[in-house]
């Protein structure tokens, strides 16, 4: 048997496999270097952008929980002039594909950094950030309301023509209605999902564990939570969906695309363990060379 062809297409966007690395979990590509080839993987997200640089939430910002951790980094980053600057000549330079996940607050402001973003090569796709459950504005707002949610995509879409992928929250009351408003808005393809709000107490102290108090769980704890969500949004669109949540092996990848996902993204498990997206890439090639089939014969079939 020959090699087997890991390539997905999603919409416009052909990767050369389908395991990223999801937002906010490997830095901006670069600083986890010596440990894991992000060129070798179907592409990097970037922590999320924002028009100027973040200073986030005060400390402590994340703890671990069974299955899984809370965060609520509140978007720290480095704005995105400096990691156009800095950051994305050096990802280009290596080959990385690149999403560029983006947050703002307004409308107007996520169009224009789409618009900044798409005068730069070596940006292959943007990814709106309209779930964080961890900021006061501009977060949750947008994606659990289909006419907000319609809205931006409908801006970034008007300003870029960069592929488009709208990442999608556990809490929108009706997501089947969001996603589809992001589809006839201009989505190219949907990432799900992004974190679920949850909250830790210390015992001993009677004290949040987060500064924030409240922070998004993520790991192998909402792993059932994503199957469902990109199982259930299968049916309500037609774009490519991108499935996240608690994927730590290759087996956990075949479950996400057996329920519809063309990809998927690695993230709480390179917390855990830095090299865990290659080895997830790997298993899931053995997996398919197993079967004798390619990852995109995965998608959608589950029975
Ligand atoms: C520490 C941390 C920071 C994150 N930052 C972002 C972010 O900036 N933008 C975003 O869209 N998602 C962010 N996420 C959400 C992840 O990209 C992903 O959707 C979520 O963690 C579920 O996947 P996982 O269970 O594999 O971690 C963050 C998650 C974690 C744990």
């Amino acid at each position: 048997m020959g090699p087997i062809d890991m390539s997905v297409q999603l919409g416009p966007l052909r990767l050369k496999n389908p395991v990223l690395v999801a937002s906010g979990t490997f830095g901006y590509g670069l600083e986890h270097d010596d440990l894991c080839d992000a060129a070798a993987l179907g592409g990097v997200c970037t922590k999320g952008l924002s028009l100027e640089p973040r200073e986030g939430n005060p400390p402590p910002r994340i703890c671990e929980t069974p299955a899984g951790m809370l965060n609520a980094i509140g978007l720290a980053n480095v704005g995105v002039e400096a990691f156009c600057r800095d950051k994305l000549p050096v990802l280009r330079a290596r080959g990385v594909t690149v999403v560029a996940n983006v947050f703002a607050t307004s409308v107007d402001d996520f169009a224009r950094l789409a618009a900044r973003l798409d005068r730069e090569p070596g940006v292959a796709a943007l990814e709106l950030n309209i779930s964080c459950p961890n900021v006061a504005h501009g977060g949750l707002e947008f994606g659990r309301d289909p006419a907000a949610a319609a809205r931006v995509t409908a801006a970034v879409r008007a300003a870029t023509r960069l592929p488009l992928w709208v990442k999608m929250s556990p809490e929108a009351g009706d997501l089947g209605a969001v996603a589809r408003a992001c589809e006839q808005a201009g989505a190219d393809a949907l990432s799900a999902i992004n974190t679920i709000r949850g909250m830790a107490i210390d015992v001993d102290s009677w004290r949040p564990m987060l500064a924030n108090r409240t922070g998004g769980l993520s790991g192998p704890a909402i792993r059932p939570l994503a199957v469902r969500i990109v199982w259930e949004l299968g049916r309500a669109v037609r774009i490519p969906i991108v499935g996240i949540g608690g994927v730590a092996s290759g087996r956990d990848a075949v479950e996400l695309m057996l329920a519809g996902a063309s990809a998927v993204q690695v993230g709480t498990a390179s917390f855990v363990e830095p090299t865990a997206p290659a080895r997830v890439l790997a298993e899931l090639g053995a997996y398919c060379h197993k079967g004798g089939l390619a990852p995109r014969e995965l998608v959608g079939k589950v029975r």
